[in-house]
């Protein structure tokens, strides 16, 4: 038994996120994390919201709302979501929690004795008529690079490029529209990254097994023009972590906060001290702190390729330039986009399907189930509803929920709510047994693996295996002539339901429960040894049920519903 700390990229506070953002982050972190669980691992899953910066603050104004009531409300939406997709997180924290504020101060005062952080004043756009700094989103203006018309003051959305507030032509305040703005003097706090520059690219380079989506963004930003860059890590705005040196004044910072990208990655720590805090688990220091245990833990973060500079640099050069032992990340697996029916999904301009519309229609493990098998791993991958259907259809509904509703409602006709005695299996079935061993060998080299769309079809063969075998040993045939053979086949066709929940449940977990169920409320659940006793569990005289369908098929007619209800944007 091993132990793995695992943690998804911390979603935005500002509003309910795209199908895009759960496939890039939370859902395979929820799916790797169940499949630890499942095989006797233990495990630390956490997630948060990210509630600070322009993006918070705005759409507390659009709101019309105190940014702190429309965060604590915004978490408890995006809690109630996550718990509606299964995304089991032992802690959905704040990034806004005083356990972070306490760690980001803690951890600025530390750069700070390491002499890794320098004070800079410098020219920032000032708006008179806001009476205020504008930083980032509180601006907009033509790109540069591209020409898009309402470009961001820190990026651009149509080309991504990276901007400063002062390269954007015709700018003007988001807040009042203002054009009047002038170049006022700000003093502002820059992480010397480049003084670590030595020391990150060793620790990349050393990463030989990430994937190279990771390592080829980092190297990148390593030797971006002049190589890897200081970066600000303060702002003018009135929400978020106060400046401070540890527990002491900041002189010459007073009413500035820590930037967003600054904090948000700390509060993965911060995150296991409030899951502490909530009573849930009793020492986070030996999942964080090498000199606490921690080094004996597997650290993995999922994130989307755009977060990968802040957790290949950014955050590791606070973390190993506090000079602390903290637990500094193993794996980083990271995710192309997904696109939306010829578009990209975007939460600015509500295009696609967002998570609250998803569950609308239909129950979770759909959606787990066709994000994940088609998960952007090695290039982007596209949502469209035809795509979906046939997905659901075919893999859910006629492979697997078939499978188990021919296996049951035939067994019980036949021999009756219990699991059959009769002969013992033949060569058929020491095929198929030998078959699945080693279909599951591979399964599970994915799953360590974290290749997520190989395992969704490491699975989906498996279920296939079981199907074929039973259209083709036929108990409905065997049974006339010899009921014991069709005994047997039903017995095994059972175990299989019970074997095929546990493989599934990562994916698709109210679909294995209730599979399992099936068994009575305690069957056994331990994930398969990869011997054949894995297929005789359930023995001659054991009960079970017929369960519900598993899976409705999508008719063309819903499909084209749903194609045109979120063909436009979401208000
Ligand atoms: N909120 C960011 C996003 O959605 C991710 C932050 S991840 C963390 O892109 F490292 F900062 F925590
Ligand atoms: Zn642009």
């Amino acid at each position: 038994m091993a132990r793995h700390l695992i943690t998804s990229a911390i979603p935005y506070i500002n509003g309910i996120k795209h199908l895009g953002n759960l496939v890039g982050s939370q859902l395979p972190a929820d799916l790797y994390a169940r499949y630890l669980r499942g095989r006797g691992h233990e495990v630390l899953f956490l997630c948060a919201t990210d509630e600070h910066g322009t993006p918070a603050e705005l759409a507390a104004a659009k709101a019309g709302k105190p940014v702190r009531e429309y965060c604590a409300e915004m978490h408890a939406v995006q809690a109630d979501i996550a718990r509606g997709f299964r995304l089991s997180f032992d802690h959905f924290g704040r990034s806004s929690s005083p356990q972070n504020h306490r760690l980001t101060q803690h951890f600025a005062g530390r750069l700070a004795d390491a002499d890794l952080i320098r004070e800079v004043t410098e020219r920032q756009m000032y708006s008179p008529a806001d009476g205020r700094f504008l930083p980032d989103r509180y601006i907009e203006g033509t790109c540069p690079n591209c020409g898009f018309d309402s470009a961001r003051g820190d990026q651009c959305d149509n080309c991504t490029k990276q901007l400063d507030p002062v390269d954007l032509i015709n700018p003007h305040s988001t807040i009042s529209g203002s054009t009047d703005l002038e170049m006022r003097e700000t003093k502002h706090l820059y992480l010397r990254q480049s003084a670590m520059k030595d020391q990150l690219e060793a620790w990349i380079d050393s990463k030989t097994d990430w994937p190279v989506l990771t390592t080829s963004i980092a190297r990148k930003w390593l030797n971006d023009g002049d190589g890897l860059q200081d970066r600000g890590i303060t702002r003018d705005l009135d929400w978020g972590i106060p400046v401070r040196k540890g527990d002491a004044d900041w002189p010459g910072m007073e009413g500035k906060v820590f930037y967003v990208w600054f904090d948000a990655p700390i509060e993965y720590i911060a995150c296991a001290q409030e899951w502490v805090e909530a009573g849930k688990g009793d020492d986070w220091e030996r999942w964080w702190r090498t000199d606490k245990g921690a080094d004996d833990v597997s650290y993995t973060q999922f994130m989307g390729k755009d977060n990968v500079p802040f957790h290949t640099l950014g955050f590791p050069a606070t973390i190993i330039g506090s000079g602390e032992p903290w637990k500094l990340v193993d794996f980083i697996k990271s995710f192309n986009y997904l696109n939306y029916d010829g578009g990209q999904f975007s939460t600015s301009r509500g295009r696609g399907v967002f998570m609250d519309q998803a569950l609308d229609i239909l129950p979770a493990d759909y959606w787990r189930w066709w994000l994940l098998s088609h998960a952007p791993e090695s290039s982007d991958a596209e949502f469209t509803w035809e795509n979906f259907q046939a997905s659901v259809n075919k893999d859910l509904a006629d492979v697997l929920g078939n499978f188990v509703s021919r296996v049951t409602k035939f067994a019980r006709s036949r021999f009756g709510e219990a699991v059959p005695d009769g002969g013992a299996y033949g060569p058929q079935e020491e095929t198929l047994i030998a078959d699945l061993t080693k279909r599951i060998a591979t399964y599970q080299a994915h799953m360590d693996a974290m290749e997520v769309r190989k395992s969704a079809q490491e699975l989906r063969a498996i279920w296939v295996a079981g199907n074929e075998y039973l259209q083709t040993a036929a108990p409905w045939a065997a049974f006339k002539s010899d009921p014991d053979r069709a005994a047997a086949i039903v017995r095994l066709s059972l175990n299989l339901i019970r074997v095929y929940a546990i493989l599934s449940a990562p994916f698709i977990p109210d679909t294995a429960d209730t599979m399992l169920n099936a068994f009575g409320s305690a069957p056994d659940r331990r994930w398969p040894r990869g011997t054949p006793d894995d297929f005789t569990v359930l023995q001659p005289g054991d009960a079970f049920s017929v369960p519900e369908n598993l899976f409705a098929k999508i008719e063309d007619s819903q499909r084209a519903d749903w194609q045109e209800r979120f063909a436009g944007t979401r208000i």
